[in-house]
């Protein structure tokens, strides 16, 4: 089991396989995109089965695959399927934008996906593009048809930006009616890849629900599970639920259970801050499995009490999301 200084249980991996995406999503990172890494840079999927099996026997138990976007990596679902098959994983997640997962629903389905977190700001095809500056909004709403059909678990990440998509609120909601989805509404943070237009956040959990009020006022809170990020609520009669993710206002880290690793391998035990330890270095150094497993458990043991107060104000900030994997 690995268990941080401050008695909190750590047992969730958050992988991001690739910096890379299809998508320009503006609150992400800049129209040119990033500095890519170079393929030598990344770890490779032999590299990352090999760390999740380590990790998967000192104790962690879901591993959500993040990036960029991880259908952007080449043969990314043969990887994903060895990850599904290693011993000890209990919950095997992906958050993807969705653009090129539609064909490969059927795969994931058979792999035993626990669920898709799907990133879908709008409904309409010109904010979209406004958003994303890309142009396949139809592409995403197929995934989220295919996976619908394939009774897979799915959670729509809305991050709500003043001028961009708050029209697009009520409408998100309005699909939890007939489908089983949860809409989660997300309060914009500043990671976007250093462009500047980010100052303060116009639109907050309590605005937020605020305005889902305004059209059902019938909406409840239900009990949320154990380490959710979201404030989760229900509207009576509607199939799916509704969930307010407080990313930029309210800490997690009194409970937080996860550590991410970062396309090149890089140790993080928060989302704020600094990596604490490369691992890929480390493997490729040929270091024994015993010191590697010591070094893991060392530096996982440091993780911050409270890395959102230490860190609000810093630079990292600014870093884009598909750098440190969401
Ligand atoms: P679950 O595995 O279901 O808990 O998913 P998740 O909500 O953590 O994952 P997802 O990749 O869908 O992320 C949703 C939003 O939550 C993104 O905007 C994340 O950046 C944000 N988020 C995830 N982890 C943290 C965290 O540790 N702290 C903060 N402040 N936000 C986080
Ligand atoms: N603020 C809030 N959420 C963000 N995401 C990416 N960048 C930001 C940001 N600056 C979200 C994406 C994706 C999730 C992993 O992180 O919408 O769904
Ligand atoms: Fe790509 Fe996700 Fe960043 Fe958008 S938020 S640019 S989909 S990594």
């Amino acid at each position: 089991m690995l268990v941080d200084r401050h008695g909190r249980k750590i047992n969730y991996l958050r992988l991001a396989v690739t910096d890379r995406c299809n998508l320009r999503c503006f609150y992400c990172m800049p129209e040119q995109g990033l500095d890519w890494l170079s393929r030598s840079e990344l770890m490779s999927y032999e590299e990352m089965l090999h760390i999740s099996q380590v990790m998967l026997h000192m104790g962690i138990e879901k591993i959500r695959i993040t990036g960029g976007e991880p259908f952007v990596r080449k043969d990314f679902m043969p990887f994903l399927s060895k990850l599904s098959q290693l011993q000890g994983l209990q919950q095997l997640t992906l958050t993807t934008n969705g653009v090129l997962t539609a064909p490969f629903v059927p795969e994931l389905k058979k792999i035993g996906i626990h669920s898709v977190n799907l990133s879908l700001d709008t409904l309409d095809p010109n904010r979209f593009f406004a958003i994303t500056r890309r142009d396949v909004l139809p592409s995403v709403l197929e995934t989220l048809e295919a996976l619908l059909q394939h009774g897979i678990e799915v959670k729509i990440n809305a991050v709500v930006m003043e001028g961009k998509n708050t029209e697009d609120i009520l409408p998100l909601v309005e699909l939890t009616k007939s489908h089983p989805v949860s809409v989660r509404f997300i309060e914009e943070m500043p990671f976007n890849g250093g462009e500047s237009h980010y100052t303060s956040l116009a639109w907050d959990h309590f605005r937020i629900l605020e305005k889902i009020k305004e059209q059902y006022p019938a909406i409840t809170k239900t009990i949320d599970p154990p380490h959710s990020t979201s404030y989760n609520y229900q509207i009576p009669g509607h199939k799916g639920s509704v969930g307010i993710i407080a990313a930029y206002t309210r800490s997690f880290c009194g409970t937080c259970n996860r550590i991410r690793l970062t396309p090149q391998g890089e140790l993080k035990t928060c989302l704020y801050g600094d990596s604490v330890l490369n691992v890929k270095d480390l493997m490729r150094s040929g270091m024994p499995l015993q010191q590697l497993q010591l070094a893991l458990s060392q530096a996982i043991s440091l993780k911050e009490k409270d890395g959102w107060e230490a860190e609000k104000n810093s630079q990292s900030l600014h870093t884009s999301m598909a750098s440190i994997g969401g």
